[in-house]
């Protein structure tokens, strides 16, 4: 499974903090939002990534994570000249993608708690599985209305009567056949590819799976001001009280398998004295080291 990260769009809802540097690039708390999706897509086991973006952010998501090695990933960059869509990312990262089944990741969602998606992942076979998330909101997304059996019957994109209150979170998985899918998408009457015509594709297929997420778990989504200051303080709340880091790559890289530690440890030398380096240093190298002694 691919993972593409969709960090482009106007960000026009958070304007002047956008005129300089993207909304995706903005903190959460303590890190440059960016940092939330690829560990969400990272702790559900996707190593390849593409991350899309404007001409003018581009270079500076390649300044912040690089090739992805340091975090023992690959990270490959497209250009979205436009923001004409999220269902444009597939036609964008088309040669990245090749045969294989993809995840896409909206750079402003920010997910926390329980396995959801690394379940999903490892289960995907085929067709699309997207997810549901009970909102007090819908009418901001896409909405999914289900059958007595939990079968969905339609998605509709901002619908102004919500047929239920679960909504489409920025989280979606595919099989290849995204691909002519999408590229047989007209632009909707707002001139963009929509994701929702895409699931609604699938859902015409037979082959649309929705699962919803549980209760306890946190979808939070970062694009307006308000929202931007809701999730930093969410985060701040859940790492001060469990002294645990939310949106830590480097962390999930290693508990992952994708970094040793005696990359991780020479990662962590590299960072300039700071907090973020003394959690990596207390909470996962040492605790690392630890365990190894008493294992061997
Ligand atoms: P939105 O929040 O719907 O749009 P936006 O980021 O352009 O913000 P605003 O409405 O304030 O102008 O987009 C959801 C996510 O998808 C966000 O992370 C940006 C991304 N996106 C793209 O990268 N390209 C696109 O063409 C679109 C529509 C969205």
């Amino acid at each position: 499974m691919k993972g593409i990260i969709l960090a482009g769009g106007a960000g026009s809802r958070l304007y002047p903090l956008t005129l300089v540097a993207s909304k995706q690039l903005q903190p959460v708390y303590d890190k440059p939002m960016v940092y939330y999706p690829l560990t969400t897509l990272i702790e559900g086991g996707i190593r390849e990534f593409c991350l899309i973006s404007t001409p003018h952010d581009l270079p500076r998501f390649r300044q912040l994570l690089g090739d992805g090695s340091r975090f023992g990933l690959t990270i490959d960059y497209r250009l979205q000249e436009k923001p004409a869509g999220i269902a444009q990312a597939f036609l964008i990262a088309e040669s990245f993608i090749g045969k294989d089944n993809v995840t896409l990741i909206l750079g402003d969602n920010i997910f926390y708690g329980g396995e959801a998606f690394g379940k999903a992942f490892n289960e995907f076979k085929s067709g699309a599985t997207i997810f549901g998330y009970h909102v007090n909101d819908p009418q901001r997304y896409g909405v999914v209305e289900f059958d007595a059996q939990g079968q969905a019957l339609s998605i509709e994109e901002k619908p102004q009567r919500p047929k239920s209150n679960y909504a489409v979170p920025g989280l979606y998985i595919y099989d290849n056949q995204v691909l002519e899918i999408a590229a047989k998408q007209r632009p909707s009457a707002r001139g963009e590819l929509e994701i929702t015509d895409v699931n609604v594709a699938y859902l015409r297929r037979g082959q649309l799976r929705v699962a919803l997420l549980a209760r306890g778990f946190a979808w939070l989504d970062a694009g307006t001001s308000s929202s931007l200051h809701e999730a930093s303080a969410y985060v701040q709340t859940i790492e001060k009280r469990t002294g645990v880091k939310i949106g830590c790559p480097e962390e999930a890289a290693f508990r992952n398998g994708f970094l040793a530690l005696a990359q991780l440890e020479a990662l962590t030398a590299q960072m300039p004295n700071c907090e973020y380096r003394d959690y990596l240093e207390r909470e996962v190298v040492e605790e690392a080291r630890r365990l190894d002694a008493a294992g061997s």
